[in-house]
């Protein structure tokens, strides 16, 4: 009888603090050992000259989300996950979009629908909230965290998602009285709405105007403003997708302020910029996304914000949306405006090679930041540490293995989503992950799906340590 399923061998193992060099033992989906001579297995991977690291978690992915009338979104639960596996990933945590007038719960029900049986990697729901009545404050939001959905978004603009000042208050002091962890997309929905129509109204609907309608000063004080209304009600948030040197201030002022305020950024606002809104015909529409990203001050300004431990987490936001599609980013309103242009660019297969190659391969950022910022603080901030995020005897055998010399220049062709297009075409990065491991399993190996869709499992979660109010520790 061997002593393992499956054992990788011969690589280098990171974690979030260590670099190691053992293999490593899997029996049962979980890792049983970590060291040399670990006898028979059922299956051996070679790892040698390559990295062997926890799978990525992105914590912050859209799937099926409803996003407008006619736009359907690009990616479904298994075009998502397989898409996400093959960048690396062995978790994602998507929403449960709460539309106005809906019951949560209804809402969770219906995308746990959409998940059951069709996932290559785990999934672990956020809820939005866009509805927050006597109801779902007092009954459903409250039960709902009691059975792990432990964390939820709440939108400062967009219609029909953005919530008043007086709502934002009674969603902080719920999310403080259940333990749940507070996502906020902060831009100020009003300043939004009047510059769109300023621009509207001088005949500059191109989809470069998307980001001129969406200017720094725009995020800066909607982040400000969470913030200070966290602060009242003494909730711990994080901001999400924050794209420059503004926001990240109010940030670190709240952190030096001692309060708990977090911040997650994404390869948008490291690789991308606001000319890139700027192309040929309706070609800007495939970078639409909000907040916009800026311009190369912008881009340093959040590695800058990577290095000091400002954001906690680096995540995707992938939002995938057909580019040469009525239903997608070339929806028939979209050329009389961009404000119809269906917002959100895709990237889950993407993040951990933009990430480890701008930042680990260039000097920015160590291996075992880099992992702290793309899988262990996911982990740890949303309630699925040490379970998940790291490599440890106990923990689900949720492992990729790199290639850290491998040359690739990002191309469509090589996506396994369901979008039509990659924002980062053309790009040249170093550093791959060829075999994705969930729960033992290898799901991708060796650049080939080799796992079945339904292995991905739905998990509930524990209430965050960081979901704690300043008071209480
Ligand atoms: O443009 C974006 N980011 N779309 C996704 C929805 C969101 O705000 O995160
Ligand atoms: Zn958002
Ligand atoms: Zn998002």
């Amino acid at each position: 009888m061997t002593q393992f399923d499956l054992i990788i061998c011969g690589g280098t193992v990171a974690t979030a603090s260590d670099t190691f060099d053992c293999d490593v033992g899997v029996r049962d989906g979980r890792i049983a050992a970590l060291g040399t001579d670990l006898g028979a297995a059922g299956d051996v991977i070679n790892a040698s000259g390559k990295l062997v690291l926890p799978g990525g978690i992105d914590s912050h992915v859209h799937i099926a989300q409803p996003s407008g009338p006619d736009i359907v979104m690009a990616d479904d639960f298994e075009s998502a996950t397989r898409s996400a596996a093959f960048g690396g990933n062995t978790l994602v945590m998507p929403f449960c979009l709460q539309q106005r007038g809906q019951g949560l719960r209804d809402a969770v029900t219906g995308y746990r629908a959409l998940a059951e049986g069709r996932c290559h990697t785990d999934v672990s729901f956020h809820l939005i909230i866009s509805d927050p009545t006597g109801s779902v404050l007092g009954q459903e939001l409250p039960a709902l965290v009691e059975d792990g959905y432990t964390s939820f978004k709440v939108f400062m603009t967009y219609d029909g998602l953005a919530l008043a000042d007086m709502e934002l208050l009674k969603v902080f002091s719920c999310a403080r009285e259940t333990g749940a962890l507070v996502m906020v997309h902060a831009e100020n929905y009003d300043a939004i709405r009047f510059l769109t129509e300023q621009l509207e109204q001088g005949g500059k609907t191109a989809p470069k105007h998307h980001a001129t309608s969406r200017p720094i000063a725009v995020e800066r004080e909607a982040t400000h403003r969470a913030i200070s209304l966290a602060e009242l009600v003494d909730v711990p948030i994080m901001i999400v997708h924050v794209s420059n040197d503004d926001a990240i201030q109010q940030i670190r002022w709240a952190q030096n302020r001692g309060l708990k305020v977090y911040g997650e950024t994404c390869p948008q606002y490291l690789v991308l910029t606001e000319k890139d809104l700027d192309g040929l015909n309706m070609d800007g529409a495939k970078y639409v996304c909000s907040p916009p990203p800026r311009d190369k001050a912008s881009q340093q300004a959040c590695w800058r914000g990577i290095q000091a431990g400002v954001f906690q987490v680096f995540s995707s936001d992938h939002c995938p949306f057909r580019y040469d599609d009525p239903r997608g980013k070339l929806v028939p309103n979209g050329r009389t405006s961009f404000r119809w242009v269906p917002n959100g660019i895709p990237g889950v297969e993407t993040r951990l090679p933009i990430l480890f190659s701008e930042g680990v391969k260039k000097g920015r950022i160590d291996l075992n930041n880099f992992v702290a910022l793309t899988a262990t603080n996911h982990a740890k901030m949303y309630g699925l540490y040490p379970r998940k995020g790291t490599i440890a005897i106990g923990a689900d055998a949720d492992i990729a293995i790199w290639d850290p010399d491998r040359s690739v220049t990002i191309s469509q062709s090589m996506m396994h989503g369901g979008a039509d297009y990659t924002p980062y075409e053309g790009l040249a990065v170093t550093g791959w992950p060829v075999t994705t491991i969930v729960r033992g399993q290898p799901v991708v190996r060796d650049g080939e799906l080799v796992g079945q869709m339904g292995h991905g499992l739905h998990l509930p979660r524990e209430r965050s340590p960081y979901a704690r109010p300043a008071a209480t520790g």
